[in-house]
């Protein structure tokens, strides 16, 4: 029995299988530090558990409308009038299992064979991936200046007669870069222009730092109507630490969503009850949880900041949210896959090799673990490239000596 075409081009994500590699690691006995993950450490909210185990125990979970429960989409409604400014209806609104699905089901819903999609690099690695599985045509653009931010021109020059989409995260995983409010209200313009769908993954949207506000989109669109391209995807994967729950949403226009919503229907049925129960609890519930977050997410990105411009021959962008770094690596080793594997083999510490977001010589490093996580990875990796170091390293009362440079 063969494998379809389809399934041969999509390749195993990248991240999932570290987690998986880590986890066997640690079982093992392995002294692992884990700075490839992608979710923050800390706990669901109460009010999260409280509406999901409440649902639970009434014992009655049955099949609901694959679009979402009415309770979740009044939730999102609210979501987005208080950080959106825009007053969206029920049918504007599709609940997914995940920011992920809400995507992938959005991609079937507006691409036809070989349309293409653009997306900056860095880029997160599902992107080019969920564009093919839909039988679209990934396009990227890497800024030509050496940094984590396009240019307007840039995108523009990537467009052809095949662009059906722009797709746009910021705060952006893997960089943490935040694109300037000026080239998020050219892209909202340039995309009404031209008739594109602008796809904004805002999952990150509310993890900033330094003071900044979360950029709005719709700030900056002209039409306001069902005509509009705009499609705005969340979840509360990150912002609330619900990563297991999947629940993300879209928003868009009626038509859009009622197509998300056929496609979505047959496969899945919607997202899982129980789950969307928590997602209610959490959008309605107490919000503290989001700042504290985000505080913490602010502290660690400095100790991790700090102590990567105090190493030699990296180069670090400051991230203004999300919780990872994205340092040039290329001074060391300009093939990323080799050197995280060198730092899983030799010294115990995942990363992610840049090549799966679209750049070769960096590594994506998270910040949402303990400061404790954070210094001892950073000073693992710097012993295992920094020629200087002493070339004894104690893991516990494993004994490390460096024959590999
Ligand atoms: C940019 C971006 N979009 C979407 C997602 C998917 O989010 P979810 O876990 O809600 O599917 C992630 C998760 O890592 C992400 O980083």
């Amino acid at each position: 029995m063969s494998i379809s075409q389809l399934a041969r081009c999509i390749c195993e994500s990248p991240t999932l299988k570290l987690n998986e590699t880590a986890a066997l690691l640690r079982e093992k006995g392995e002294p692992v530090i884990h700075l490839g993950g992608g979710e923050p450490k800390s706990k669901a909210p109460l009010d999260a558990i409280v509406n999901c185990s409440s649902m639970l125990s009434s014992g009655e979970v049955r099949y609901a409308p694959p679009d979402g429960i009415p309770a979740l989409k009044k939730a999102i409604i609210r979501y987005t009038e208080e950080h959106y400014n825009r007053l969206v209806t029920p049918e504007n609104v599709i609940v997914s299992n995940g920011a992920k699905q809400a995507i992938m089901v959005l991609l079937y819903a507006i691409l036809d064979p070989h349309e293409e999609v653009i997306f900056p690099a860095p880029y997160w690695v599902s992107y080019p991936e969920m564009v093919k599985l839909a039988g679209g045509a990934p396009v990227v653009v890497t800024p030509k200046d050496g940094s984590f931010h396009p240019t307007v021109e840039e995108v523009a020059d990537a467009v052809g007669p095949y662009t059906k989409a722009i797709l746009i995260n910021s705060p952006n995983n893997p960089s943490g870069v935040v694109y300037s409010a000026a080239f998020i209200a050219e892209i909202v313009q340039f995309c009404e222009k031209k008739g594109l769908y602008l796809i904004m993954d805002d999952t990150y949207n509310r993890l900033v730092f330094d003071g900044q506000a979360p950029i709005n989109c719709y700030d900056f669109a002209n039409d306001h109507t069902e005509t509009s391209n705009l499609v705005v995807v969340n979840c509360v994967s990150k912002m609330y630490a619900m990563t297991g729950f999947r629940i993300g949403w879209a928003v868009g226009s009626r038509d859009v969503i009622k197509a998300m919503t056929n496609i979505q229907s047959q496969p899945t049925s919607g997202p899982s009850v129980p789950a969307q129960w928590a997602a209610v609890g959490a959008l309605n519930g107490v919000q503290s949880s989001i700042e504290s977050l985000r505080v913490t997410l602010e502290n660690n990105r400095n100790v991790m900041v700090a102590r990567f411009k105090a190493f030699n021959g990296v180069s670090v962008t400051k991230p203004g949210g999300t919780f990872y770094c994205f340092p040039d690596f290329s001074a060391y080793m300009r093939d990323s896959q080799k050197l995280a594997r060198l730092l899983l083999d030799k010294v115990r510490v995942v990363t992610v090799p840049g090549r799966e977001f679209g750049m070769e010589g960096h590594l994506r490093i998270s910040f949402c673990g303990s400061t404790k996580e954070i210094v001892e990875g950073v000073e693992r990796i710097k012993w295992a490239l920094d020629p200087n170091a002493p070339n004894e390293l104690y893991l516990g009362n494993r004994k490390l000596v460096r024959d590999w440079l």
